[in-house]
């Protein structure tokens, strides 16, 4: 989405939250499917309240192991059919590119609710509406990302996202087993945005307008060996905040698990509980556009098929690789899958 794309859901959800009365029946007579092949709270429910509010429909499941996924069937067969029932669908799934995998087989538009350690769209929008709302600006701002920035899909999306903006810059704080993903930096790098990796979430609090705190994401390890050494290495306590700005934010994409300790919620900087609403007013906002678009042909993408085969164990194409054709976008002469952005080599 360019900014002036996300200017206008971001202007839809301001209505939205002045005038609720005016959406009631927004969406009556659609329906919406979530298909949800991994756990959630938020995301499942707030994308499912979303379109009540908006006096529409919902079906849908709540993991793999109640669909018929646990038989065997694909991805691309399930939305095929899921397609026949609803106007639109979001999913949630554990392979990397899953959703847009999903949408080059559904006949109504897909929404990407997090695909595995990937990325976490309509999270972002749920970000991007609460520092707007809280701050008051989506530009000079400096962010801090904390925890787990290698499998926490959420980061992923909202540095893509916040690069957008003029004056943005980013400070990294993870343990070097949990650094961002090659595809990040080098995005990061080929845009000349600034951003510097440090070991001290203390001593980085004090310049930071945004502290994005991420749960370690234990369900992504090989081995749960490799979890332990990294647990619990970053926590953010009420303490700490004594040097922060008076304005500075604290947001969490949530569930928490140690990562920021209870005491802080009682300060007004910390923004991850009014993050959560948000989140259900940018799915609204989102649904409205997904189906006035229905029928609108999405820009084409620079994409080519190729035999190449993506080398990432995680991506949708080595899991289901019968059903999924290998793709790629060439970016600074980079070949990188479009489900993954991984390297093909
Ligand atoms: N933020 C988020 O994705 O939360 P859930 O996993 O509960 O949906």
């Amino acid at each position: 989405m360019s900014v002036a794309e996300l200017d206008e859901l971001l202007d839809l959800a301001d209505d939205i939250i002045l005038h609720p009365e005016a959406y009631r029946e927004r969406c009556k007579y659609k329906k919406l499917a979530t298909l949800f092949f991994e756990p959630s709270t938020r995301t499942r429910l707030s994308f499912e309240t979303a379109m009540i509010d908006l006096g529409g429909s919902v079906v849908g499941f709540e993991s793999g192991s109640s669909s018929s996924a646990s038989k065997g069937e694909s991805i691309r067969d399930t939305v095929q059919v899921v397609g026949g029932y609803v106007d639109v669908i979001a999913m949630r799934h554990p392979f990397e590119g899953a959703a847009v995998a999903a949408s080059q087989f559904s006949p109504v538009p897909v929404i990407n609710a997090g695909d595995g350690g990937h990325c976490h769209p309509t999270q972002t929008l749920a970000d991007l509406l609460t520092i707007r709302k809280e701050l008051g600006r989506l530009n000079n701002l400096t962010i801090g990302f904390c925890g787990d920035l290698r499998y926490g899909r959420t980061v992923h999306s909202l540095i893509n996202a916040m690069v957008r903006y003029e004056g943005v810059s980013f400070v990294l704080i993870s343990p070097e087993e949990l650094t961002l993903p090659e595809y990040v930096t080098a995005m990061l790098d080929s845009k000349n945005i600034p951003y510097k990796v440090v070991d001290s979430l203390e001593d980085a609090i004090p310049e930071l307008d945004v502290l994005y705190m991420t749960r370690i994401q234990r369900e992504r390890f090989e081995y749960d060996s490799l979890y332990e050494a990294v647990a619990g290495r970053f926590i953010l306590r009420q303490a700490m905040l004594q040097k922060a700005k008076p304005e500075m934010r604290v947001l969490h994409p949530l569930p928490r698990v140690d990562e920021i300790a209870v005491d802080v919620d009682t300060d007004g900087r910390a923004a991850y509980f009014r993050q959560t609403w948000y989140g259900k007013i940018m799915r609204m906002a989102l649904i409205i556009k997904m189906l006035d678009s229905v029928g609108i042909l999405p820009e084409s993408k620079n994409w080519v098929r190729t035999d190449k085969e993506c080398k990432n164990t995680r991506c949708v194409t080595y899991r289901e690789s019968d059903n999924v054709p290998y793709s790629y976008k060439a970016e600074d002469g980079t070949e990188r899958c479009v489900y993954c952005d991984h390297v093909l080599d």
